[in-house]
This record gives C-alpha cells, sequence and structure tokens, in this order.
C-alpha cells in the first residue's frame, strides 16, 4: 500500500488518514507558530542546485563513509519518540527498515522500545539518543544498556531542556495513551507512565559545556551533540569532545523562530572545517533537499518525519518505502548533477536563489 505512494508528501497523507487526532498533532507539530517547522521546508527551495554535464554518471553511489563505517544512504533515521503510537511494532520495525536501507537507526530515550529489545531483533547499525536526566544513575544505566546492546554512537540532544510550546497538543488535549510505555521513563519515574510534559521535567536543564566534556571523557561510545545551529556553540563542541554534531532544531518543535536548519549549515561547516563529521536534519523531503545539504558541507543527514509517516502508513515496509525514495531522488540527482558519488557534490553544485 505504501508502496504506491510516489512522494514523501503522498506517504504523509497516507499516515494522517490512519492517525487519531492526538498522535498526528504530536508527531506533526511544531512549537508556537509553528514558523521554524515550516521554515525549515521551505528553505530548501531556497538554494539552487547548479549542475554539471558531459560527465559520466553511468556508475553511481550512494554510499557515504561515517565515523570509519560505509552506510548506502547518506541519510540517517532521526530520534523520534513514542513509535509504538505510530505502529504497535514501533522502533524495531523502524529499525529493520534503517538496515534495510543500509543505514543508521537513531533510537530515542523515550523509545517505546529499549536498547535491548531493538538490539535483539536488529542487526543493522545502531545509535542511541540521549536526554541527560537529571538522575545521572538512569542515564549511566541506559548508556550501558545501548553498549550492551551493540549501539556505536550517541546522540546527547541539547536542545530541549524544556519542552517547548506545542499549542497542538493543548488543542488536542494529546496525552500518551496508558498502553504505550517507554521502558528508559518509566525507569527513571520509578515506575510511573509520564505524560510528554512530564517527560521532559526529568530532563536536566544545568547541563553545560563541561557535562559534555565528561560524559565524552567517560563514555565507550563517540559522542554527538545533536541539536545547535550556531558556529560559536559547533567550536565549542568540538573543544569539549564532540565526535560530531547535528545541526538541528528538533524540527521546529523547541525554539520557534530558530532558523531553518539548511541555512546554519554552511557556518557550522565552516567553522568546524573537517575536524569532526557535520550532520543536518529538519526539513528534508526529497532527495534533492539531501543533495543541498551535502553541498553545503554536511556529511549525512536524519530524517524525522518522513520515515515515521511510513511507519505509520504501513509498518516497516512503509518505513522503508519512505528511505527508497529518499534514495532513489538522491540517485537521480546525482545523475542529473553530474555526480558520480557524494565525494564528487560539492559547494559549486549549490547556490542561494537570487531574490
Ligand atoms: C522528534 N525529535 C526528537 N529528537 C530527539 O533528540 N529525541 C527525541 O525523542 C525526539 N522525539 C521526536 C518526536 C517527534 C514526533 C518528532 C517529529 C521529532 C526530533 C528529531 O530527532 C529530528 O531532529 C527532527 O524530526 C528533524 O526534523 P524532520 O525530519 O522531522 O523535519
Ligand atoms: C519531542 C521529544 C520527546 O520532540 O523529543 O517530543
Amino acid at each position: 500500500m505504501s508502496g504506491e505512494a510516489v512522494n514523501l508528501a503522498e506517504l504523509e497523507r497516507l499516515a494522517a488518514e490512519r492517525l487519531e487526532p492526538g498522535p498526528h498533532g504530536y508527531y506533526a507539530g511544531g512549537a508556537g507558530d509553528e514558523r521554524t517547522l515550516r521554515r525549515n521546508v521551505e528553505a530548501y527551495a531556497e538554494w539552487e542546485l547548479w549542475p554539471r554535464v558531459l560527465v559520466d554518471v553511468s556508475e553511481l553511489d550512494t554510499g557515504v563513509e561515517l565515523l570509519g563505517a560505509r552506510l548506502e544512504l547518506p541519510v540517517l533515521v532521526a530520534p523520534v519518540a513514542f513509535q509504538k503510537l505510530a505502529h504497535p511494532e514501533g522502533e524495531v520495525a523502524m529499525a529493520r527498515a534503517a538496515e534495510a536501507a543500509g543505514t543508521v537507526m537513531c533510537l530515542s530515550t523515550i523509545a517505546t522500545c529499549g536498547p535491548t529489545e531493538v538490539g535483539g531483533s536488529c542487526g543493522g547499525r545502531k545509535w542511541m539518543q540521549l536526554y541527560c536526566f537529571r538522575d545521572r544513575a538512569i542515564t549511566r544505566a541506559l548508556l550501558d544498556e545501548a553498549v550492551a546492546a551493540g549501539f556505536e554512537a550517541v546522540l546527547l540532544t541539547v536542545d530541549a531542556s524544556y519542552a517547548g510550546k506545542r499549542e497542538r497538543d493543548f488543542r488536542t488535549g494529546f496525552e500518551v495513551p496508558a498502553e504505550v510505555t517507554a521502558p528508559a521513563v518509566k525507569q527513571a519515574s520509578g515506575g510511573r507512565d509520564l505524560t510528554v510534559q512530564e517527560v521532559f521535567a526529568l530532563v536536566d536543564p544545568s547541563l553545560g559545556w563541561e557535562d559534555l566534556a565528561e560524559l565524552a571523557e567517560a563514555s565507550e561510545l563517540p559522542i554527538l551533540v545533536k541539536g545547535l545551529v550556531r558556529a560559536d556553540d559547533a567550536e565549542l563542541a568540538v573543544e569539549h569532545g564532540a565526535a560530531g554534531v547535528v545541526v538541528s532544531n528538533h524540527g521546529g518543535r523547541q525554539l520557534d523562530n530558530a532558523p531553518a536548519t539548511i541555512d546554519a549549515l554552511p557556518e557550522v561547516a565552516d567553522a568546524v572545517a573537517g575536524r569532526i563529521p557535520v550532520l543536518v536534519d529538519g526539513g528534508i523531503r526529497r532527495g534533492t533537499d539531501v543533495a543541498v545539504a551535502l553541498a553545503l558541507g554536511a556529511d549525512a543527514v536524519l530524517a524525522g518525519r518522513p520515515c515515521l509517516w511510513g511507519l505509520a502508513a504501513d509498518g516497516q515496509a512503509g518505513a522503508e518505502r519512505a528511505l527508497a525514495i529518499l534514495r532513489e531522488e538522491l540517485r537521480l540527482a546525482l545523475a542529473l548533477l553530474g555526480c558520480p558519488s557524494l565525494a564528487a557534490l560539492d559547494s559549486s553544485h549549490v547556490r542561494r536563489r537570487r531574490p
């Protein structure tokens, strides 16, 4: 069924038909007036792709090297909380879709299937997203579990010290149903199920750069900082031991009026200057968007809602479809740009549109 979706917008419509208003608003929504949510998507239209011609593109490779291993696709599955709201198989189905696409599954701290379950049901590559809880023992236990389950890296999310003002959730009265539980959160709350707002109250809002340095020092796994948009913060991340950064505004769900991530990417990539990988997420809806991000200096991107729409529309098959659509569109974009591989894509292929 999801196989009939020609593009991600069609998959989004299929998902919208299937989801109740509460979960749909939680997934689709952003903070405040949702300006950043919209800008993340719209800003891609402001970057033009400038193709080269008469280049041999009979062989095309969408693979990329990231943290010492090869991905078949430079699109990772972004960490998204509460995936059993989308489909009963939740994060396990999503992880299997990522594995089928040859890419990385990022598992949320607020996942409805924990790292042990996901690790045990899927042999693909996995990274753990971390919210640093006030109770550091819970955070350490979650990290230990992820290491034991074969996760290869940690995404430390730093743009959500408090929950953004998500007005769709107020209007629908959205609450996570009692049967949908997040194991790590349940542990942190002493066995109680919590609302989204209550979950954020567990996150330590005092977290600072020294905490990153300590985490990086103590961690067996590389720690990437997810959720910055500024060059000075990127510099600090490098100085405090980050193994990578993700330019992100949490899909427009946190600070409204934050810049579109694709507009923030060039300064961050400049500041980092190749010392560590730079990733970006937010608003990627086409293979051509992936090409723009890579041409502007990203090593890879993450997709959140597109994968979620696939999962909601048709479980694992739907999430696979979302990733396949992006892969096919990216392959074609590379071919038509005159780039046989991602390595051939550079800043000469992208320019900001003249007003
Ligand atoms: C998220 N995101 C997120 N990020 C994170 O670090 N931990 C989390 O638990 C979640 N949860 C979450 C839930 C939902 C419903 C959404 C839509 C997003 C943010 C996510 O990782 C990513 O940054 C954005 O989704 C990227 O934007 P797009 O691809 O959705 O436009
Ligand atoms: C969200 C969380 C849980 O964006 O990160 O809803």
